[in-house]
């Protein structure tokens, strides 16, 4: 290995759990699971090719409840019938080595009509997605269906320990249904619920402490980490200042990790804060050394990755690049980081593993993947 990526890999060790590097393969829906939510042999195959290098792999997004099914082969995590399902895939990613994180999931508003049950689409309040797809105006969730939902991330994750998985992510970003509640922009409420920034802060909150609760009850370490995205376009959407006043109570609930989400890990802050940072920097900052923090976004070489770690984040996510390049980690731990992949080879899917439905979602989608015109 070249030296100067040494310290990539670098173990690292949460509160109770050592991973064996610093690279974490980011959640990627893959649209692959069967219609009753049942994961299926190629998303078995796709994980497969991709767990032997990470030290930790955290999973598509699961949903903890009917209604917050968000994609059209999305895996299942509402029932105890989907355990033996739910034991697969984290038998597939422990079996090549790698720490195996289940995210969960609610989709709210952006849950496209035909995947939620009578098509009743929820949210903090009636404010329609701005997403494309079909989208509709949600229904504001009741107080006892708030409560409802909370408790469903418990299930979930007492699910996730008797599948055997390493732990949880609480997805709270990319505009999904923890992130609504959060945003102004999407929670319009005056109760208990809505209309302050502390009070929108309450559900993704009781969400973290319904999870901490149904994780302390594991017979083994197991990790509870929670993703948020740091700013929203919109005019009365998330600012940086909001999402540091976020960090600042997450960082009091014991989690073990926090996963910014980005699109580029250099991205500068757009508001609420200096405009000529970087976010991860910013973000890492306030953090300190109270909870890790997981960078991405747009890491392709090996030196992306050192210069996301510059930050100061312990651990780097990669998503993107790990489709183009199953083997991203081998490479660099064996000094041929030169040969990494950093385009989509278009005439590779057998190769690389990437089944159909996943494979035709990114040739389908011009610009989001390199290589991808
Ligand atoms: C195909 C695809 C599916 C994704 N699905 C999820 C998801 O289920 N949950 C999530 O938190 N982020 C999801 N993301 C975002 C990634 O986790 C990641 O933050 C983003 O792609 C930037 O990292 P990258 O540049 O390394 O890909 C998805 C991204 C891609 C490309």
């Amino acid at each position: 290995m070249n030296e100067k990526f040494q310290p990539l890999f670098e173990e690292f060790s949460f509160k109770n759990m050592t991973v064996k590097n610093r690279i974490v393969m980011a959640p990627m829906t893959n649209f692959l699971s069967k219609p009753d939510g049942t994961v299926t042999e190629n998303e078995l195959n796709y994980y497969g090719r991709r767990s032997d290098g990470p030290g930790m792999v955290i999973t598509a997004c699961t949903y903890t409840v009917p209604n917050g099914k968000g994609f059209p082969g999305e895996f299942a995590g509402d029932r105890d019938e989907m355990i033996p399902s739910l034991k697969s895939l984290a038998d597939t990613i422990k079996g090549k080595g790698a720490k195996a994180v289940l995210q969960i999931f609610h989709g709210g508003r952006e849950c496209p009509p035909n995947l939620v049950p009578d098509g009743d689409v929820v949210s903090a309040s009636d404010v329609k997605s701005s997403q494309a797809g079909e989208r509709k105006v949600p229904r504001p969730l009741t107080g006892e269906e708030i409560n409802e939902i909370i408790k469903s991330f418990g299930e979930t994750t007492r699910r996730a320990i008797e599948a055997g998985y390493d732990g949880v992510e609480i997805h709270g970003a990319n505009g999904y249904l923890l992130q609504q509640f959060f945003s102004g922009e999407s929670n319009l409420r005056n109760d208990e619920w809505g209309g302050s920034l502390e009070k929108r802060m309450k559900f993704p909150m009781a969400v973290v402490d319904e999870v901490k609760k149904a994780a302390e009850k594991a017979d083994r370490p197991f990790l509870v980490g929670y993703r948020f995205s740091p700013e929203e376009p919109y005019e009365n959407g998330i600012t940086m200042d909001d999402t540091l006043a976020l960090l600042d109570e997450l960082s009091k609930k014991d989690l073990d990790y926090l996963h910014v989400s980005l699109m580029e890990y250099d991205s500068k802050v757009r508001r609420g804060a200096d405009i000529d940072r970087s976010r991860l920097e910013v973000i890492q900052e306030r953090v300190g050394e109270k909870v890790p923090v997981i960078g991405v976004g747009s890491v392709y070489t090996a030196e992306d990755a050192l210069n996301a770690m510059e930050s100061g984040v312990p651990l780097v996510a990669i998503g993107r690049g790990l489709i183009i390049e199953p083997d991203w980690v081998q490479k660099v731990e064996n000094g041929r980081e030169n040969e990494i992949e950093t385009e989509l080879d278009l005439e590779a899917q057998d190769r690389l593993v990437v089944p159909d439905p996943l494979w035709n979602a990114i040739v389908n989608s011009p610009g989001w993947f390199p290589g991808v015109k």
